[in-house]
């Protein structure tokens, strides 16, 4: 079994300036660490990291911050940083469930979740990371009006987090169960699970939500729905 804890993982990452050890000593701090004000986005689960790596590249003025649970993912999201550096990403080890630990309310602007694990299980709905759960998490460090964008090749948790999101005071902006035929597609930077599953011919979910500033929750009028 490949151990994703891995200590000497921690050890290599410490060699990378884009890795945060102390991401707790950053609450409130993020904008400070990055040397300006413009915009954090987050992304949660980032994997190998193509999809943060290349926004990063491509949006100079937004600083990101990479969550990954396992240290040693992190080491293959690491080599994908340019040689010339990235001064606008900081990478984090740590569990999603802990954002508050390092996260002042507001912080974030907007928040991607790619591919998240599925967790088909009835009994482990909990940790799904679109689950009524961590929606309330991230309504804490969200900023007022801040978007969620969320794809996904699983239409059964596609379908759950549809629910969830509409329950948990956020509208919903655009949805998609066929990204690669629809205008949402502009822009889009395939991460890997999503190149796997493209290849495979498996239709690819999108949705973008809004945190609604009155958090009342409920169905949003405004949802684009393209099948
Ligand atoms: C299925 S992979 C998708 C990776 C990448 N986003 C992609 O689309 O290629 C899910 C990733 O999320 C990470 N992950 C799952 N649950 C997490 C959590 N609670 N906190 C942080 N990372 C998590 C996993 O370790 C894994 O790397």
């Amino acid at each position: 079994m490949r151990l994703r804890n891995n200590p000497e993982a921690y050890d290599r990452l410490e060699l990378c300036s884009n890795y945060i050890q102390d991401a707790k000593s950053l609450k409130g701090q993020w904008k400070k660490h990055f040397g300006n004000d413009n915009p954090v986005h987050m992304e949660i689960g980032s994997g190998k990291g193509r999809f943060i790596t290349t926004l990063a590249q491509r949006n100079p003025g937004i600083n990101y911050v990479a969550i990954e649970k396992f240290p040693t993912v992190l080491l293959k999201l690491i080599r994908k940083i340019p040689e010339e550096g990235l001064q606008n990403l900081a990478v984090v080890s740590i569990d999603a469930d802990q954002l508050e630990e390092i996260l002042e309310p507001g912080e974030i602007e907007k928040l991607y979740l790619n591919f998240s694990d599925p967790w088909p299980k009835k009994r482990h709905a909990k940790r799904r990371l679109t689950s009524s759960s961590f929606l309330s998490l991230y309504k804490k460090v969200l900023k007022a009006d801040a978007l969620i964008e969320f794809k996904t090749d699983n239409r059964g948790l596609f379908d759950f987090s549809l629910e969830e999101i509409k329950n948990s005071g956020f509208e919903l902006l655009k949805v998609t169960f066929d990204l690669y035929n629809s205008d949402m597609l502009e822009g889009n930077i395939a991460t890997e699970y999503e190149e796997r599953f493209h290849n495979l011919g498996t239709p690819i979910n999108k949705l973008i939500a809004k945190m609604k500033i009155d958090n009342q929750g409920g169905a949003s009028h405004e949802v684009h729905t393209q099948e």
